[in-house]
């Protein structure tokens, strides 16, 4: 006997964090951004699914790579897209996030992208408007898109992350980038260490599922995948930036650094890099190792996916299980 005894819809209308996930959420986001891995080395990238859609990305945070990535991704997809920029708008003049965006949603905006400097912007939006929306980044709290293609590109690299060994390394305490990774690394019950100066890596970060460490070479012990993170200079308050070059003897990657990690250990970084404070530059341009630029290319890939499926616009948002 054979039939689709389960099947599952993708029930998310925002994503705003990774904590809203499951495993059949992802596989059905990653399902299709391998369809779009693939469309996009086509000399013809333009698709359809999206058309007729207004988005707006809403960015109070300078971004090079968010930003562009959201905008071709909308694009690729025949989606209209709206760039707002914080400085060049009525936010110059004092108008609250609240009315930004309910004056967006009285234009008819189908999906809003948004990054901010307050943790919890982004479900705010979601909350306040209704529309779809993507977290782009919301101070030092979560950048789920960013998670979700590093996960996508490592697991690509490595198969499966049960069981492997990841090691993120440097200002955990500011990073939206860590928090996220954290949360989904664990969703594939991944080995996760975090490694930090003392006081860039808080104690509490232990109960997001990771374990702590202040020796990188101790942490990088048997290491499938080092993510090194910038320094979060603008995140800083009342506290002292760390020296850089310290920082680098300390907590910087080079190759001799790997010596005990797995031989095929990968190299992640979410951009953008400050060479030679937490990543040497030849490592980082090692193709051998670096998943650094592959990272990018998901990027783009794995938000039309998220796109597609907040929008409900995704072809088939459906996983079925069979038994025999
Ligand atoms: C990160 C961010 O903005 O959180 N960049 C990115 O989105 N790729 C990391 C950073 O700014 O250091």
């Amino acid at each position: 006997m054979s039939g689709a005894d389960f099947t599952y819809d993708f029930p998310h209308r925002h994503l705003t964090r990774i904590g809203d996930l499951n495993r059949v959420d992802v596989d059905l986001l990653y399902r299709r951004a391998e369809h779009h891995l693939t469309q996009n080395r086509q000399p013809d990238k333009s698709q359809d699914s999206m058309r007729g859609l207004t988005q707006v990305n809403l960015f109070f945070e300078p971004s090079t790579r968010t930003l562009c990535s959201f905008e071709m991704a909308g694009k690729r997809l025949g989606a209209h897209v709206v760039n707002f920029s914080a400085s060049a708008s009525s936010t110059a003049k004092g108008e609250s996030l609240k009315d930004t965006v309910l004056t967006l949603k009285a234009m008819q905006t189908d999906v809003f992208v948004i990054r901010h400097p307050s943790p919890g912007s982004a479900q705010f939006v979601a909350d306040t408007t209704g529309v779809p929306t993507i977290n782009g980044g919301d101070g030092a709290n979560e950048h789920p898109t960013q998670a979700l293609y590093d996960c996508f590109t490592l697991g690509r690299e490595i198969g499966d992350l049960g069981g492997k060994r990841v090691v993120i390394i440097g200002d955990i305490l500011h990073s939206r980038v860590a928090r996220s990774n954290v949360a989904l690394l664990n969703l594939f019950n991944a080995d996760v260490r975090l490694c930090g100066p003392e006081a860039l890596l808080p104690p509490e970060a232990q109960d997001w599922g990771a374990s702590l460490y202040h020796d990188l070479d101790e942490a990088l012990d048997g290491a499938h995948a080092a993510m090194a993170l910038r320094i979060q200079k603008e995140r800083f308050e009342g506290t002292d930036l760390p020296d850089e070059d310290s920082f680098f003897e300390r907590f910087g990657l080079n190759h001799d650094r790997l010596k005990n990690a797995h031989p095929d250990c990968k190299i992640m970084h979410p951009g953008p890099m400050n060479r030679g404070v937490e990543i040497d530059g030849d490592l980082a341009d090692d193709p051998e190792k670096s998943l650094i630029l592959k990272q990018v290319e998901a990027g783009v890939a794995l938000r039309m996916a998220v796109l597609e499926f907040v929008t409900g616009r995704a072809p088939d948002m459906t996983h079925r299980e069979t038994s025999t």
